[in-house]
Formats: C-alpha cells, structure tokens, sequence
C-alpha cells in the first residue's frame, strides 16, 4: 500500500486537483486507490460529495488524527493518495510526511513558487530522521501549452535538492472543469485526453521504481 502525499506550501499549487486525479489513475492502473483529504479546508472530500459517480476512489477525511486514519487503511487499497494543507509546517503535512513512501511536491513554473518550495526540502529531510525511505520530486504544474520551461526556471529548479518529474503537467481548461462537475479529467472523454495522456505517464515515472 504505497502512501503518495501531494504537499506544498502554496495554496493553488495543485495538490487537490493532481490528488484526485491521480488516483482515479493509480486506482484504473493498480485496481485501488483511496484519496486521504487531510486538508481542514476539505476539497478533496467536498469534490467527491458533488460528484454522481459512485465509481471515484473513496474520500476519507482525516485532517484531525492524519497519522492514525493513514495507519488503519493498512491493506485495504492498492494506493492511497493524501492531499495536505497548504503549509509543510501543519501538523497533518508533517504527520503523513512520516508516514509516505513519496511526497509529490507540485509547483507553478515561476521561480516565485519554486523558492517557496525550499521549506519543503527541509521538511522532507526532517522526516526522514523517522522514515528514512521517503523519497521527494518536484512536479511542474500549470505549464502553459506548447510552452517549455524557461532558463530562469530552469536554474532556479537547479538550486533545489530535489529531483524534478520528466513529466510536466500542463495548464487545460479541462483540470477545471472537471472538478466543477464532480469528475477527473478521466471521465471527461476527449477532452480530457491530453490530461489523461500526462497523468499516465506521471503515474509510470511515479510507480517505476
Ligand atoms: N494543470 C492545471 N490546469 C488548469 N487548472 C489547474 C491545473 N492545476 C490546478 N488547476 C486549478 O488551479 C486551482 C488551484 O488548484 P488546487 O488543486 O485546488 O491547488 P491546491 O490544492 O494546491 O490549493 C483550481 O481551480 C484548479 O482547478
Ligand atoms: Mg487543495
């Protein structure tokens, strides 16, 4: 039961949306997936409550005992995928830190929110002294179309001791709409093909190893 936790120290990074949506994926790919909303803000859960789609992977909140709800899921998923609070410092992000085999770190293409992230990497070496298996990578998110990262990008993402997915996610309307309906970008048909095609491919960088 892999723990794969979206964490960062921005709100509007992505957490939530590449939350659900990869574990619509990882469920479709591997047979399970629970999402584990950790987040006192609650979107993860509140996007399961609109939805109709009774074949979503379960949302369970747990921003009060993280640590305890993450251990008691033992065998019962495949994966599960835990979407924290906008701060590394929040107790629940600390807790699953110390509970997940990866921490998917999703970042906006501006060195702004990249130096934001630096905290993070503290973060995931001070768990580590409890988990010394936790590994961390950094995700582009929001990555304009048909655009590449920039230099300045580039040497920003160079200065932080984080390793960087292949992958990049990039910005489409359909991220958005597809939460407004209840849905994942897996549901959304072709429009939603792009989406799919990225998302698979992060799921196979993530579960290569
Ligand atoms: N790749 C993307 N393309 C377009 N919109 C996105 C993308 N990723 C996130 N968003 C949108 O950005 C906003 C913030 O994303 P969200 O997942 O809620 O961030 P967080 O959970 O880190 O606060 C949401 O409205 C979401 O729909
Ligand atoms: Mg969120």
């Amino acid at each position: 039961m892999p723990v794969i936790a979206l964490v960062g120290n921005k709100g509007g990074a992505g957490k939530t949306t590449l939350a659900v949506n990869l574990a619509v994926g990882l469920a479709r790919q591997a047979g399970s997936a629970a999402i584990l909303d950790t987040d006192p803000q609650g979107s993860s859960a509140q996007w399961r409550a609109i939805s109709e789609d009774t074949a979503l992977p379960e949302v369970i909140s747990a921003s009060d005992d993280p640590g305890s709800r993450v251990r008691s899921l033992g065998g019962e998923y495949d994966y599960i995928v835990v979407d924290c609070p906008p701060s590394v410092q929040a107790m629940q992000t600390r807790t699953i830190l110390r509970f997940s085999d990866l921490a998917l770190i999703p970042v906006q293409p501006s060195p702004f929110d990249l130096w934001a992230s630096v905290h993070i990497e503290q973060a995931v070496q001070e768990a580590r002294t409890h988990n010394p298996g936790l590994r961390a990578l950094l995700v582009i998110n929001q990555l304009e179309p048909r655009t590449t990262l920039s230099q300045l990008m580039r040497d920003a993402l160079s200065e932080i001791d984080v390793p960087v997915a292949v992958t990049a996610i990039r910005r489409r309307a359909v991220y958005r709409a597809s939460a407004l309906e209840g849905r994942s970008v897996y549901a959304m048909g072709r429009r939603g093909a792009g989406a799919v095609e990225e998302l698979d491919q992060l799921i196979e960088e993530i579960t290569r190893q």
